[in-house]
C-alpha cells in the first residue's frame, strides 16, 4: 500500500500501472463506494461529487479509496490525488464528528476571533498543535474568511453558521454539543 500511495503522489505512470486496484488490498466494505460511483454513472466528470460523497460517508478521503476511484472512473491515480489535495474541502486525514471552523480573517480577527478559538480548544481539551480530539468528536480549524464578514466573528460547525460570537457564546454552543453527546452515550 505504501508503494501504491507513493506512486499515486508521484504521478509515475509505470508505477501506477503496477498499482492497479486489483493489486491493492482494500479491506473495507466497498458497497457504499460502489453505490456512489454507480449513482454518478462512473463519469469522470463526476469526480468531485464522488469525492464529496465519499468524504461525507467517512468524514475524510481514505487514500486507498482514491486509487479505487481512479480505476473506476478511468482516471490516473495522480489526477484523483491532485484533486483531493487541491481543494480545501477535502481531507486525507480523519476528521471529528464536529468540524469546527473558526474564521480568523481580518474582520473576525479584529472582533476577537482568537478568544473564540482559544475557549473552544480549551473546552474540547485539544492539546497544542493538535486539530482533532482523541475521541474523534471534534476537529477545530481556523480558516481565512468564511465570506460572512458582516457576522464577524464567525464559526461554522459542520454546515451550521454561528455569527456575532463572543467567547462565552462559543463556549455555550460547544457545551450543548458535549451535553448532547453525553446524553446519546448514556442512551446507547
Ligand atoms: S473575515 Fe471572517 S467571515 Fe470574513
Amino acid at each position: 500500500m505504501e508503494d501504491s500511495l507513493r506512486a499515486m503522489k508521484s504521478g509515475n505512470p509505470t508505477q501506477q500501472r503496477a498499482n492497479q486496484p486489483e493489486s491493492v488490498e482494500i479491506s473495507r466494505d466497498l458497497s457504499a463506494i460502489e453505490a456512489i460511483l454507480n449513482k454518478h454513472n462512473r463519469r469522470r466528470t463526476a469526480l468531485i461529487p464522488v469525492l464529496q460523497e465519499i468524504q461525507n460517508s467517512y468524514r475524510y478521503l481514505p487514500e486507498e479509496l482514491l486509487v479505487y476511484v481512479a480505476s473506476a472512473l478511468s482516471l490516473s491515480s495522480a489526477t484523483v490525488y491532485g484533486v483531493a489535495t487541491f481543494y480545501a474541502q477535502f481531507s486525507l486525514e480523519p476528521k471529528g464528528k464536529y468540524v469546527v471552523r473558526v474564521c480568523d480573517g481580518t474582520a473576525c480577527h479584529v472582533k476577537n476571533s482568537p478568544a473564540v478559538l482559544k475557549v473552544i480548544r480549551k473546552r474540547v481539551k485539544l492539546a497544542n498543535g493538535v486539530a482533532t480530539t482523541p475521541d474523534g468528536l471534534f476537529t477545530v480549524e481556523t480558516v481565512a474568511c468564511l465570506g460572512a464578514c458582516g457576522l464577524a466573528p464567525v464559526m461554522v460547525i459542520n454546515d451550521q453558521v454561528h455569527g456575532q460570537l463572543t467567547a462565552e457564546a462559543a463556549e455555550t454552543i460547544i457545551d450543548e454539543l458535549l451535553a448532547r453527546e453525553s446524553a446519546e452515550e448514556v442512551a446507547a
